[in-house]
């Protein structure tokens, strides 16, 4: 079992209650919608490091069909719990599917963990249907992300169970690294959106000051803005 698999298993319980409060609501909501922008509506989707399903659940409340997959038993059992959908034990780097069989697959905060990111990109070129959108949110590499590694291998050695706190070789991208990554992958019309400057931990002053000026930051101080939003589509032909 990898370090990130019994990380996830051992925070599955307490996953959702960092969004179930109004900051996390909000911040969660707007990675989502960005997401879900890029992707058809009522499509059948494939979500990778699905965690306990909530992306899923938007997806299926709005239409869709969703299938789930992640390296976490703990979190499957939760995603599956939640709207009975399928959900698969496994490596977002080797999927055990068919090719061309969904019309879209995302992927939140899952990305930066993965070791073989090219793999889990040529896989999902393989398992899209001609047409098909890929659309994923992962950190950026920023002012805030810089100092990340250093907070968690602290929080490491002092124990701290909290939600991704911990050392597991994560890779946070710069725009033109991950757009170059997509597009070696064969995917077109790539797009590469900053998203997210309030972020769930400030404290609730901060915050609403933050998501005021969120709009500027994200379009115009990519240093701060805190994730990436990718996306592309598989050729037609
Ligand atoms: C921060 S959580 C995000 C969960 C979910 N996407 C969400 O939006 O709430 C990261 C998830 O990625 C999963 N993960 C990490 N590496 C993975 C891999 N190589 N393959 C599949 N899942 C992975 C973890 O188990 C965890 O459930």
């Amino acid at each position: 079992m990898t370090k990130v698999a019994t990380h996830y298993d051992q925070v599955a319980a307490v996953y959702d209650s960092q969004y179930d409060q109004k900051q996390g609501k909000i911040y969660y909501g707007h990675i989502c919608s960005k997401v879900m922008e890029n992707l058809p509506k009522r499509g059948k989707l494939l979500d990778l490091g699905c965690g306990t399903g909530l992306f899923m659940h938007r997806y299926v409340s709005s239409g869709g069909e969703a299938f789930g997959l992640d390296i976490s038993r703990g979190m499957i059992i939760k995603a599956h719990g939640r709207d009975g959908s399928d959900v698969f034990s496994g490596n977002a780097e080797v999927l055990p599917f068919c090719d061309g069989v969904f019309d879209c697959i995302s992927s939140i905060l899952a990305f930066s963990y993965l070791q073989n990111p090219n793999s889990m990109l040529d896989e999902s070129y393989r398992l899209l249907k001609p047409g098909g959108a890929l659309s994923v949110c992962t950190l950026g590499h920023n002012m805030f992300t810089k100092m990340v590694p250093v907070a968690y291998r602290i929080g490491e050695k002092l124990k701290i169970k909290r939600v991704g706190v911990g050392t597991f070789k994560e890779h946070y991208y710069r725009e033109d690294e991950i757009r170059e990554l997509f597009e070696k992958a064969g995917f077109e019309d790539v797009k590469v959106e900053r998203i997210s400057f309030a972020h769930v931990d400030l404290k609730p002053s901060l915050y609403s000051i933050a998501k005021k000026v969120e709009p500027f930051v994200e379009e115009k101080v990519p240093y701060l803005a805190f994730n990436l939003c990718v996306s592309g589509k598989k050729p037609e032909k």
